[in-house]
This record gives C-alpha cells, sequence and structure tokens, in this order.
C-alpha cells in the first residue's frame, strides 16, 4: 500500500493558512494487483464479537477461500466492534474481535475499513488512530477515502453521519468528533465523493458504505442515502454499491442502470429472521445468515460471489455482460 500526496496535500503542508479549503479532499491510496493486473478481495461486515455469533466459522471460511483466491485485501463494511465500538486504542477488543479471529495465513492482508453507527458508539478516533496499525499493521481504518488498484476504484464513505436518526434519538450516544457541524461534513463529503468519482478513470467504479441505500432486510433502505447519495452513484456509472448494516447476505439489482446494492453484513450475528417485500426482478438474492461476500476483478470481468459460514456459494453474479462499455 502507498499513499499517494496529491497536489493539494503538498500544498496544505505547506501554507497551513489554506488548511480549511484544502484539506477535504479524501486521501488516495494505491494497492497493487496481481500479475496480468486482476484483483479478488473479500468483504465482511458487522462482525466483532469476539469470535461468537459464528464470527469465528466466518473468519475460517474466508480463511479458506482467501487462500484459493489469492485474495489481495479485505473490505470491512463496518459495525467493526460490538456493541459500543472501541473504547480507546488500548481496548482488548481489538486483538479478541480482529487480530485473534482472523488469523488464517490468507486473511493477513490489509484491511480497508470504515466506521458503523455501532462504532460510533464509542470512541471513533480509536478506530481511526494510526496506533492500532501498530498494534495490527493490516488494519487500515478510515472515515471517507479512495483505493486504487488495478482498473477498480473503491470510494469508501463516512455513512453513518447521513442518518439523521442518530442526530435525534436519546437513549444512545455518538462520538461525533470531527463530523460537526453535520450539514458542512455532509455536503463537503457529496462534493469530494462526486469529484473523485469524475476524477476516476477506472473501468469499474466501486462504492463501499456501511448503511444500506436499498435493502429488504430489517433496515430497509436508508432514505437520506437515496437521496443524497445514489444520484451521484448514478450519475458517475458506479457498478457495486456494498454495504453492511442489514445483518444478511443480500443482491439487488436496478432496473434503469447498471448499479447493483450488495449487502455483506453477515460477519456475526444474523438470523433476524424478517425481510420486507421486494420487486422480484431486482432481488437477485437474499440470505438472512451468517456469511462474506468474495469479489473477482479481471480486465473484462467482475464478479461476486456470496458465502456461506460453511463455505458453499450461495449465490453468484457477473458484472461483464452488463457494463455499458462492454457495448
Ligand atoms: C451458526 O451457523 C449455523 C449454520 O448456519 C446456524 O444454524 C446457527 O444458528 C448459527 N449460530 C448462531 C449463534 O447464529
Amino acid at each position: 500500500m502507498a499513499v499517494i500526496k496529491s497536489p493539494a496535500l503538498h500544498l496544505l503542508y505547506m501554507v497551513a493558512t489554506v488548511v480549511v479549503m484544502v484539506a477535504a479532499d479524501l486521501q488516495q491510496f494505491k494497492h497493487p494487483v496481481k500479475a496480468g493486473g486482476s484483483l479478488s478481495f473479500l468483504v465482511i461486515g458487522d462482525w466483532g464479537r469476539r469470535g461468537l455469533y459464528n464470527q469465528s466459522n466466518v473468519a475460517y471460511q474466508m480463511g479458506k477461500v482467501g487462500d484459493q483466491m489469492d485474495v489481495d485485501f479485505i473490505v470491512s463494511t463496518g459495525d467493526n466492534f460490538y456493541d459500543s465500538g472501541l473504547v480507546d486504542e488500548d481496548d482488548p477488543a481489538f486483538f479478541d474481535s480482529f487480530t485473534n479471529v482472523y488469523t488464517a495465513p490468507s486473511l493477513q492482508k490489509q484491511w480497508y475499513s470504515v466506521l458503523g453507527n455501532h462504532d460510533y458508539r464509542g470512541n471513533a478516533l480509536a478506530q481511526l488512530s494510526p496506533e492500532l496499525r501498530q498494534r495490527d499493521n493490516r488494519w487500515h481504518c478510515m472515515r471517507s477515502f479512495i483505493l486504487h488498484a488495478g482498473n477498480a476504484d473503491f470510494f469508501f464513505v463516512d455513512t453513518t453521519p447521513f442518518h439523521e436518526k442518530y442526530f435525534t434519538e436519546e437513549d444512545q450516544e455518538y462520538d461525533w468528533r470531527g463530523v460537526l457541524p453535520r450539514e458542512d461534513y455532509l455536503s463537503q463529503l457529496l462534493k469530494d465523493v462526486d469529484v473523485a468519482l469524475k476524477d476516476s478513470s477506472a473501468k469499474w467504479k466501486i462504492v463501499v458504505g456501511h448503511h444500506t441505500i436499498h435493502s429488504a432486510g430489517v433496515h430497509g433502505n436508508t432514505q437520506e442515502l437515496v437521496d443524497k447519495l445514489l444520484p451521484i452513484l448514478l450519475e458517475n456509472e458506479v457498478i457495486l454499491y456494498i454495504n453492511g448494516h442489514d445483518h444478511c447476505l443480500e443482491h439487488i439489482s436496478s432496473s434503469n442502470s447498471q448499479l447493483q446494492f450488495l449487502t455483506s453484513g453477515g460477519g456475526s450475528k444474523a438470523w433476524r429472521g424478517d425481510i420486507n417485500p421486494w420487486n422480484l426482478d431486482e432481488m437477485k438474492f437474499y440470505y438472512d445468515g451468517q456469511g462474506f461476500m468474495a469479489g473477482e476483478i479481471t480486465e473484462n470481468d467482475l464478479v461476486v460471489s456470496f458465502y456461506d459460514v460453511f463455505g458453499n456459494v450461495l449465490h453468484k453474479w457477473s458484472g461483464s455482460g452488463n457494463m455499458r462499455s462492454a457495448c
């Protein structure tokens, strides 16, 4: 992994007084891909429960599939540590729920993570702290950032602050340090994501966030994201929106665009049992149990697969036939 220093960032170092104007640029990283340009990765969400609720079994199968696919990195869609994120950088949950659970050799790769709402209930800054990387150098958690990997660009978006409810509910506390004033934070973030998507020349544009845009699960759609983020994804020909939040595995397609909505939130506690009705033309797959997702990207193809806790492939989808640029 290498940090790309954008010109704006250099400017930041040189002219401290313009920090406010340029600091908002999303940080960019580059992950090397395999010789030949292909890339494979796993996606896990809603997981940190000290191995309980099948977290360890999911981890075991991730290790096996990760080995077979020779994965390049892991993506975490957030809700990394239950119930309330980390207390601080020394919280033993970091080892109990991460380091000592995902022990397979194939999983000793970079983990690119965003924060979920449960992470914001604890010390959000602790998860973002570079100190954690010294404890386990796989850990790479940021609010919003860009990852370039071969012909794919991943845009990680901090979705928790979009959710109005978290700012009004009275029985929960959230760590909003660095997020307030909220309206400024959100408008800057949306602008940054839009600009970054427009700047991207990658064949495959993939956006990752914790919250659902479309889901038939218990949380359902996140209206704020439908209203504010979805139009930007559609305008910029994003192929995948990947999230967690609903504790299930799910694939919803769009009837009017190439965008696919993928939920990988089966990292530990699942089996909520309730699924809301959805248009059957769009609903490609829904599984209310534990598991994870895998992605494989080659020059002309993008394949996603969902695995259960036994390592069975439950659903597979290929994006090659759907690409506009392939026409
Ligand atoms: C663990 O996974 C199995 C197989 O899917 C399931 O039957 C069981 O209920 C799960 N256990 C928990 C605690 O979720």
